[in-house]
């Protein structure tokens, strides 16, 4: 071996880096590094440092309050996201992601969706193994109460419901503005939002779309948070159908259906089932809507979908995933609609199934 080729030659300049390996160095810490972002958050680090850009350590530590090591340690995890940067002179600054996603305090803001991860979702990931092993939502043991769903369950806890329907519908907010501009809801009048969760959704197709009124059908607990939340700007329009999905009859006198983010929860039979009743409340030429994730039709892709998938499984409802379009494709099918199609290309891997009652 020539000593001096292997000198021109370092090991470091001939090896690309690997994508893949990269992004399992930043999986295996992503844990602790998620942790250390809310944490981040709910000391309103990013929110400070968007009303003082290149803040010092000292200014940051008289802002929280907390102990200068605990600073140090959690200031090095966020900088090294590349969330937070930490300048030559030792100021801080927002990254231009943090700056637009996690210093604002709206309704929409990523702080609510990952309070309700960090609360709800993540604790019940350490039962994977067992949960998907055994085919049951076992991590729902940790809920209060005896019904099946995590949604039955947390009307035993206002506190967590508050929060998770804060982070839920913060994160509906997320791919709403694609599905309100869609052009179907201009000639619907009476809309069923089918698990309209707090009436987000429908609060905003009302405001959209002066002449369409919407029924929110949810469980009782969800119908009172709607009831509190409910954005008055659209009058009467959006009303309040407390009831359950599988057990009570749905409004009729409606010329829509849209089940938005509510049918990944559930099986295919039980899917085929909400869509005949749909289908049976609804006059010739109604429409159904079916709005949420889509796993790409390989079933290889999408961080969004694979995570609501998981969640449902282990948590949630024991059941169901972000299905493929044509599953729910084939589901409207059997349940007597026509005409059935799906809009892609919606943000967060959504889309929009809809059909038709020949
Ligand atoms: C994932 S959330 C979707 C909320 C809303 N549609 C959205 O897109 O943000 C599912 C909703 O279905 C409701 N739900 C689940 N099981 C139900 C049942 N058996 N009866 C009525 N509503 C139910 C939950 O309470 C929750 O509000």
């Amino acid at each position: 071996m020539n000593p001096s080729a292997d000198a021109t030659q370092p090991l470091a300049q001939s090896v690309q880096p690997d994508p893949i390996a990269e992004r399992f160095h930043f999986l295996v810490n992503a844990p602790a590094l998620f942790n250390a972002v809310v944490t981040a958050l709910e000391w309103d680090v990013f929110a400070f440092l968007a009303d003082h850009p290149g803040a010092s350590f000292e200014e940051l530590r008289n802002f929280t309050g907390v102990p200068a090591h605990s600073l140090r340690v959690l200031l090095h995890a966020v900088c090294t996201t590349g969330l937070l940067e930490r300048r030559e002179d030792g100021t801080y600054h927002n990254a231009r992601v943090a700056e637009e996603f996690l210093a604002p305090d709206g309704p929409d803001s990523w702080r609510h969706i990952l309070a309700g991860w960090k609360e709800i979702y993540y604790p019940a990931f350490a039962h994977m193994s067992e949960a998907l092993g055994a085919g049951k939502n076992t991590a729902l043991a940790a809920h209060e109460g005896d019904e099946p769903t995590l949604y039955q369950r947390l009307s035993h806890n206002p506190a967590l419901e508050a929060v998770f329907h804060r982070s839920m519908s913060a994160f509906t907010l997320k791919s709403l503005d694609a599905l309100v501009e869609c052009e179907e809801f201009a000639t619907v009048r009476h809309l069923l939002d089918v698990g309209g969760g707090d009436g987000t959704t429908s609060v905003r197709l009302a405001t959209r779309h002066p002449n369409l009124s919407s029924t929110v059908f949810d469980i009782p607990s969800v119908s009172e948070l709607a009831a509190r939340n409910s954005a008055r700007e659209v009058g009467d329009r959006v009303r309040l159908h407390p009831g359950d999905l599988f057990v009570d009859p749905f409004p009729s006198g409606v010329d829509a259906v849209l089940f938005s983010h509510v049918l990944e929860i559930f099986s295919g039979e039980q899917i085929t089932e909400l869509l005949a009743k749909a289908h049976s409340v609804l006059p010739s030429g109604g429409r159904v809507f079916i709005y949420g994730y889509n796993v790409s039709d390989d079933e290889t892709r999408g961080w969004y979908s694979a995570r609501l998938s998981l969640y449902l499984n282990v948590l949630a409802s024991g059941q169901g995933m972000a299905y493929p379009a044509r599953d729910y494709e084939e589901w409207a099918r059997r349940a007597g609609f026509g005409s059935v199609r799906t809009l892609t290309g919606y943000p967060y891997e959504h889309g929009l199934t809809i059909g038709t009652k020949p």
